[in-house]
């Protein structure tokens, strides 16, 4: 008899992968978790600190610093290289830096033999992910970006806040791009059932609070210069979806082909998230309105992508 061991590898040790890392080992939820970086004695640095948690924690997860070789049976390769927007410019603007991490890396860990599922979570992450995809020849269904995951979680708790109810009971999501162009489905925000529409003043108040949410990243990077807590938690609710097999719906980045009207661009949408990847995108009913900018949100992610693939 064999018994699975599920493995998680994270590219990229830097604020964003380290805490991921440290997420994944807090709440258990893998056998082996192998960290890489180009500065290796910094990935050794985070290893040996990460493992200093196990005697506190539930599970004897195994930490290693490894290469691009030892991903070859890894369940899911997680990608966090890259840096974080500077104060004053757009994730889109971190484009290049990435696009060079994800080009030296994708294909060595490629010919590893990995067979397992990407997550990115390195920006802007919506054009990313579908660089990845190409680089790899993956399926669509196994390269998932972790896209606006984060967003609807920071408009959940501004939901929460206003309504003085626990974020968990906001049924709210942020769709389009991880980044300025994102928009809200109000249509389709609820509160245990309740439409959002009967519970807050309406037009002005829902315009301020998407602009918020969408602003909220920066907020944080203007005083602590990154952010990282956020999307850990929201990387590792993916990773718990795909490792758990929960068929869990989250927005997340995917290729969209022929969904809300689009084609050809990684987008963040509802999508129910399993042991295969990304297995259905959920076509929420939205307004013609909410239609429409959401539609001019993916056009700005293909735009970037399209330059990117020319
Ligand atoms: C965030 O929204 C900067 O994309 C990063 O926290």
């Amino acid at each position: 008899m064999t018994i699975h061991k599920s493995k998680v590898a994270v590219a990229g040790c830097g604020l964003v992968g380290s805490s991921i890392a440290f997420s994944l080992l807090v709440q258990g939820l893998c056998d082996e978790l192998l960290l890489l970086d180009s500065n290796r004695e910094k990935a050794l640095g985070e290893a040996m600190d990460l493992k200093d948690c196990i005697g506190y924690l539930g599970r004897n997860t195994r930490v290693r610093v490894g290469n691009y070789e030892d991903c070859g049976d890894a369940d899911v390769v997680l990608i966090a290289a890259g840096p974080p927007p500077r104060p004053g410019q757009t994730r889109l603007d971190t484009l290049d830096a990435s696009v060079a991490v994800a080009r030296a890396i994708v294909e060595p860990i490629r010919k590893s033999g990995f067979d397992g599922i990407f997550l990115i979570v390195s920006n802007p992450v919506d054009v990313i992910s579908h660089y990845v995809l190409r680089l790899s020849g993956f399926p669509k269904t196994r390269v998932i970006g972790s896209g606006t995951a984060l967003d609807s979680s920071r408009l959940q708790n501004l939901l929460g806040g206003i309504l003085r109810v626990d974020p968990r009971s906001v049924h709210a999501l942020a769709m389009g791009e991880h980044g300025d162009s994102q928009m809200i489905p109000w249509s389709c925000v609820t509160v245990s059932g309740k439409p959002i529409a009967g519970l807050l003043a309406g037009g002005g108040e829902l315009q301020g609070l998407a602009e918020k949410t969408a602003r909220r990243g920066f907020e944080i990077l203007n005083r602590k210069g990154a952010t990282c807590y956020g999307i850990a938690a929201a990387a590792t609710g993916i990773l718990k979806a795909v490792l758990q097999d929960e068929n869990r719906i989250l927005p997340v980045s995917t290729l969209l082909e022929g969904e809300y009207g689009e084609n050809n661009v990684f987008c963040g949408v509802p999508a129910i998230l399993n042991r295969t990847g990304v297995a259905d995108v959920l076509e929420l009913g939205l307004t013609a309105e909410e239609l429409s900018l959401f539609r001019a949100s993916a056009a700005v992610i293909r735009d970037t992508s399209e330059k990117l693939f020319a």
